[in-house]
């Protein structure tokens, strides 16, 4: 049984160095791990109770939440943006995290990871994720770490699977990810 990957990306624009890192991972996967980037957070509705129920739940909220449910694991993508992660992935996020106690991440491993601008290639942004995921009920996976710096000059003229190192550690990621993940998919 393989172990299906929900890969959430923090950055709505095309040409994202984030969803390209995702659509390389996707390449990259071992066999028996299937990494599927989602696409729609743009289409989400900024969380509001009010609309968080049923009858009223946004499309797109319900599909996000579906995508979530019947993944064994989630890998989360995403740039830096002032010092914490993007409002876009926080949104997720939140609606991931509701209803309280069995939202879709709920005992779901979860890995962060990116790139950025920033010398330190959006360290606080991944940290606040997983800090975010953990409190929305999922378990952070925090050995598995990979925050590349420099991410406009580093890829101004090169796509990621270009870059050797970025393939190799991205490999990594994504072997720990699927060993971290396969008992409970099994
Ligand atoms: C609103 C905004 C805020 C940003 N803040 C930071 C930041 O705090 N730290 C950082 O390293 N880069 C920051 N950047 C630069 C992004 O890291 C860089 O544009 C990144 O490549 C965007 O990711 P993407 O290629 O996936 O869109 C910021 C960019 C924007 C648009």
């Amino acid at each position: 049984m393989s172990v299906r990957v929900l890969a959430l990306v923090g950055s709505l624009r095309a040409g994202s160095h984030n969803l390209q890192l995702a659509h390389l991972a996707a390449r990259l996967s071992p066999e028996g791990t299937e990494i599927s980037v989602y696409e729609g957070l743009g289409d989400l509705p900024f969380y509001n109770e009010d609309i968080d129920r049923e009858g009223l739940l946004p499309d797109a909220a319900a599909r996000l939440r579906r995508a979530a449910a019947e993944a064994d694991t989630l890998v989360l993508f995403t740039p830096e943006y002032n010092g914490t992660m993007p409002a876009v992935l926080k949104n997720a996020i939140d609606w991931l995290s509701r209803p309280f106690g069995a939202g879709a991440l709920t005992g779901k491993p979860v890995a962060v990871i990116g790139t950025a601008y920033g010398q330190y290639g959006g360290v606080w942004a991944h940290d606040e994720a997983r800090k975010a995921v953990r409190i929305a009920g999922a378990t952070p996976l925090e050995d598995i770490t990979l925050s590349i710096p420099g991410s406009v000059e580093r890829f101004a003229d090169i796509h990621p699977g270009d870059d050797p190192e970025v393939v190799e550690r991205l490999t990594d990621v994504i072997t720990r990810l699927a060993e971290a993940t396969a008992p409970q998919a099994a």
